[in-house]
């Protein structure tokens, strides 16, 4: 049984990743375990800029958006010195594990970290993007799709006073999970997203045939990692003369309270994270199928692409 671990949050930020951090600590805690806090993910571990936490150290972040730990994306990590170095920082504290929340990235650094220093590593998945390969849910994308749905509302409000094309690019980096959401619970005309081809004549024409049906506005969704929506959105505008506008979200999805979905969720992960590193267990990554926490093996966390669930590709083909 390990007697001290850390943890830390890296990449992007994600809402319900302090739920997560305060369940890693105070489960630790109640298991007489020590656990220290690595600020800014894993430059911290390069900088050394961790300390050991007690359970009053995650009061009032529950209901925080961000990483009240601090996160950043670290290129001297990227290196095999860089990760010998940070190491050597845990090992010099003596703690025996780590626990890494964060997106594919940080899960693939987190990875090579235990390849090559043999330090126990458990992993959670915490982005909004929902493309971690074996779970089907992520740290605050239950937040991010919600955050989306009360921009797309509004969005609705002025496009149909105007009887204009609302076209709204959402993040996802390479994965359309957070566009295909918001668009089946936006009611959009259009959704584009990387895993699904689309001829933009074909979605202009569409609109067109909507507007002469009687459909006097439209909202079309287009996930970041199908193309610029601003780019997109000139040439609907072109294509069907028709009043367009875009809205490009950005990092506003990122923000916000945690959803009670996301604040569950992620304690439930950090639970589980924290007892499997302190019972020994190394290269797995925790995340949620059908409803139930799953242990996911890391490489397989890492190297093979999420698909988009068949179901809601085959409602949104019907509903838009
Ligand atoms: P996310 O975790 O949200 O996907 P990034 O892809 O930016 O975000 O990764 C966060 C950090 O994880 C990077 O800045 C880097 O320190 C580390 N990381 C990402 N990919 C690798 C890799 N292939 N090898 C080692 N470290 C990596
Ligand atoms: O991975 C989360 C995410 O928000 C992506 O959806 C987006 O592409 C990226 O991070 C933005 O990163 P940055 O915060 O570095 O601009």
């Amino acid at each position: 049984m390990l007697k001290s671990i850390a943890v830390l949050t890296s990449g992007g930020d994600s809402p319900g990743m302090n739920a997560a951090t305060r369940a890693v600590v105070r489960t630790a805690l109640f298991e007489g375990v020590k656990v220290w806090g690595v600020y800014n993910g894993y430059r911290g571990l390069l900088d050394e800029d961790m300390f050991e936490m007690k359970s009053r150290d995650v009061s009032d972040i529950i209901q925080r958006g961000g990483t009240f730990l601090g996160t950043a994306r670290c290129r001297r990590f990227m290196t095999e010195e860089g990760r010998q170095e940070a190491y050597q920082h845990l090992k010099d504290r003596g703690i025996e594990g780590i626990c890494i929340i964060g997106g594919d990235g940080s899960l693939r650094g987190a990875q090579k970290l235990s390849r090559e220093t043999g330090i126990p590593i458990v992993g959670l998945p915490g982005t909004i993007d929902n493309d971690v390969w074996g779970s089907d849910y992520t740290i605050g994308c239950d937040t991010a799709a919600n955050t989306i749905i009360d921009a797309l509302n509004k969005l609705r409000d002025t496009a149909s006073s105007h009887s204009r094309i609302a076209v709204v690019e959402v993040m996802g980096r390479n994965c359309g999970w957070l566009a295909l959401q918001a668009g089946i619970a936006g009611g959009a005309e259009a959704i584009l997203i990387p895993e699904v081809p689309f001829d933009l004549d074909e979605v202009s024409q569409g609109l067109i045939d909507s507007y002469n049906q009687g459909r006097r506005y439209s909202i079309v969704v287009v996930a970041e990692g199908a193309g610029s929506g601003i780019e997109i959105g000139n040439y609907i505008a072109e294509k069907t003369q028709m009043e367009t506008r875009v809205s490009v979200l950005g990092h506003i999805q990122r923000g916000g309270s945690p959803s009670v979905r996301d604040r569950v969720k992620a304690s439930q992960l950090g639970e589980k994270a924290a007892l499997a590193l302190i019972n020994g267990q190394s290269d797995v990554v925790f995340g949620f199928n059908q409803g139930h926490v799953v242990a996911i093996d890391l490489t397989d966390a890492v190297t093979r692409k999420k698909p988009l669930t068949p179901e809601y590709l085959e409602l949104a083909k019907v509903l838009v």
